[in-house]
């Protein structure tokens, strides 16, 4: 030690050392953590969506025509018995294929059962409605338009209406061998949703590699879903489903969820988690569109839910007010908006001027 005291060479030597050392420590420290805790890395089960993906019947993509048949059915009132009514009304592009409502409105006016949910990357999904009682788009399709609540058109009715249209009767002849048939409004129709897909947000920019693409916030709030928070335990995957269905303890259990399609008593008021794609348009949330704002589902989590039963996935959190801010800024990091045309409506046969 006296020799240390007494040899100012050798001191300066070791003042280095002792620098040396706590670099190299931190180095270690936030090397072995990937970087440092502020750009978390995002877990291979997140990720960003792959078009090639998109579940097609026979793994057939559909023709640019088939997808803009369905675009154009999509968007027409005259799928619905009253004419006043399209897809589009209750799946609104702008707010992210939803409507707004708390539940949705029919032609007729009347409140249906559940919230419209939002369709951003439907298509990468394998099972359909909030129980989960379609398998395919193209079973879904039929619902909503014979459904007396919804757009009240009896499928018997569907084919003759569109023959009198004559940019349907000669556009189906075009895209399909066997023409304008009921099967094939469906596949139109699905092939169009399958086209809605949204993998342009901050979220994947920042997977793709760009640090800055989330805010500080926003990748707190990462942290906090994939660790702490555990919502990945259910959102994963690109699309953050896990397409499975879940009781997550909303205040009304009355409804009886997947539990009315497949009997078992963990399915009782279990509904499919939904796709967090584009979350942040698609306000109210929840089958009953019972919760306003991303705040207060993040709010409703924090507490391990409102009621019970619950989910056994689900228990109290125990978040800061800035860690809740921070899940919402996370969820606001997976908006990419989807944008769709209108297409002008087919003329009736009626005012189509004889040639
Ligand atoms: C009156 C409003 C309304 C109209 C019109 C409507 N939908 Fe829906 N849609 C809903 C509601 C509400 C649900 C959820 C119902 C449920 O889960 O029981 C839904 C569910 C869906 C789903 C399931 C999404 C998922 O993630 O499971 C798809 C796909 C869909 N609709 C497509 C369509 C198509 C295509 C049309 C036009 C042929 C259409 N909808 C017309 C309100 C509407
Ligand atoms: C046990 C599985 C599970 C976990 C864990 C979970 N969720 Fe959910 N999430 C669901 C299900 C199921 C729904 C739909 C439930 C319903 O409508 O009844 C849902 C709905 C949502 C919605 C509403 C989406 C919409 O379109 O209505 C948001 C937002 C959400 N979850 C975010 C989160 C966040 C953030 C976390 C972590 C704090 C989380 N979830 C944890 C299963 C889960």
């Amino acid at each position: 030690m006296a020799g240390v005291h007494g040899d100012p060479a050798k001191l300066t030597s070791m003042r280095w050392q002792t620098a040396i050392v706590i670099v190299g420590v931190a180095v270690a420290v936030f090397g072995l953590t990937g970087g440092d805790d502020s750009y978390p890395v995002v877990p291979a089960t997140l990720g960003t969506p792959d078009p090639t993906r998109i579940r097609w019947p026979d793994d057939e993509p559909a023709t640019a025509a088939q997808i803009e048949l369905g675009r154009h059915l999509f968007f027409d009132p005259r799928l619905s018995a009253s004419k006043t009514i399209s897809c589009a009304s209750c799946h609104d592009p702008d707010q992210g294929f939803s409507d707004g409502m708390a539940k949705g409105l029919g032609a007729s006016g009347e409140r249906l059962a559940r919230n419209t949910p939002g369709l951003s990357n439907v298509g990468f999904g394998t099972l359909f409605f909030w129980d989960g009682r379609a398998d395919s788009l193209e079973q879904q399709a039929l619902g909503p338009i014979t459904n007396l609540q919804e757009m009240a058109l009896p499928s018997e009715a569907i084919v003759p209406r569109l023959q009198t249209v004559p940019g349907y009767r000669d556009g189906f002849a075009r895209a399909y061998d066997d023409g304008l048939n009921l099967t094939n409004v469906t596949r139109a129709l699905a092939a169009f949703e399958r086209t809605l897909i949204s993998r342009d947000s901050p979220f994947d920019r920042y997977a793709a590699g760009e640090r800055e693409a989330l805010s500080p916030e926003a990748r707190r709030g990462l942290s906090l879903f994939v660790g702490e928070a555990n919502c990945i335990a259910c959102h994963r995957g690109p699309n953050f489903t896990n397409d499975a269905f879940h009781n997550v303890g909303l205040a009304d259990q009355r409804d009886p969820g997947r539990s009315a399609i497949v009997a078992g008593a963990s399915l009782q008021a279990a509904f499919k988690t939904p796709s967090l794609r584009n979350v942040a348009l698609t306000a109210p949330y929840f089958h009953d569109g019972s919760i306003q704002t991303l705040e207060e589902v993040i709010r409703m989590y924090e507490k391990g839910g409102l009621a019970h039963p619950r989910d056994p996935l689900l228990k109290p959190i125990g978040l800061t007010a800035s860690e809740q801010r921070d899940l919402v800024a996370f969820l606001h990091g997976l908006t990419s908006p989807i944008t769709v045309t209108r297409p002008p409506a087919f003329p009736d046969a009626t005012m189509q001027g004889a040639p």
